[in-house]
Formats: C-alpha cells, structure tokens, sequence
C-alpha cells in the first residue's frame, strides 16, 4: 500500500544513518522525490531476477534477505537495501521479503543516481556499508 510523503519523510530521512552527512538542500530534495509504502508481513519488496527500481530504506519492520530461498541477512530500521542493481543497471542480487509489517521508503533510481553525482561523501557512506556487509557476510545475519 503507498501512502503520501508527508513532512514527517524529512524528519525520518535525518535519522537515516545513510545520510547523516547530507546538507539540509539536499534533504529537501530527497523528501520531494521518496516515494512512502507499507508492506504486510511475508509481502517481497524486491525479487531476485527482476529489474530493480531504486534504493530502500527500511522505516519500521523487519525484512531477510534471501538469495536462492536462502536467508542471508535481515534489515531493520535505517537499514538500506536495492544499491546493486541501482549502481549497475542489472538485476535485482536477492528477494528481499517483509518478515513483519514493514515500513520504507524507495527512492527511484534516476533520482538516487543524480543525487549521488551531487553527493560523492553519500555513495562513499553507501560503499563502506556495503563492504562491511561483504567481510560479515558469512558469519552474521543481523544489521
Ligand atoms: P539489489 O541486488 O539491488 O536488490 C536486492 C538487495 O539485497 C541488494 O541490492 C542488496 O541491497 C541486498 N543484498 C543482496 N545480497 C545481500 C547480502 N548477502 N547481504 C546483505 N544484503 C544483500
């Protein structure tokens, strides 16, 4: 279900670990272009093999993250997920599948893209998370 951005998408963006370095211009221009949805439990935000929209961030909820049915990670809030196929136009790497009520929000990939080019310190702060995701990969399935 999609329900309207609000003035409260800037406020939860600040807490966003992801863009904590962000100005508050840009802020301003994320919450203008975040698109809010809730998804129920057991609903998938992504699927593997499917084209990917944008990036998500994950407001409320829990999700896994499952590559070949297998549960690889789970996200909570400010967790982000949807860099891989946003960074390299290829298919979605993993489903991601709401194990609670989840809340999110999905930025779409032009405008994510355009903001990154503005931006060099937000997709340093996406790299370095997502390099930590890689060294614990095998050992941890929490944030
Ligand atoms: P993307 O491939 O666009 O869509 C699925 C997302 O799941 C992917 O981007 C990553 O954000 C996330 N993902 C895929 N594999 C893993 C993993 N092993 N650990 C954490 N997140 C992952």
């Amino acid at each position: 279900m999609k329900i309207s951005p609000t003035g409260q998408v800037k406020d939860l963006l600040k807490t966003v670990p992801l863009f904590a370095a962000c100005s508050k211009r840009e802020i301003n221009l994320l919450a203008g272009i975040v698109e809010v949805e809730q998804f129920a439990a057991g609903a998938e935000l992504c699927r593997e093999g499917e084209a990917g929209l944008g990036l998500f961030i994950v407001m409320e909820g829990e999700t896994e993250v499952k590559v070949k049915g297998r549960t690889r990670r789970k996200l909570g809030p400010g967790a982000f997920f949807g860099e891989i196929a946003l960074l390299d136009g290829g298919p979605r790497s993993a489903t991601v599948v709401a194990s609670t009520d989840v809340k999110s929000m999905l930025i779409p990939a032009w405008s994510f893209n355009a903001t990154l080019k503005s931006d060099p310190s937000l997709a340093i702060t996406m790299l370095k998370e997502v390099c930590r995701r890689v060294r614990t990969s095998d050992s941890s399935l929490s944030t």
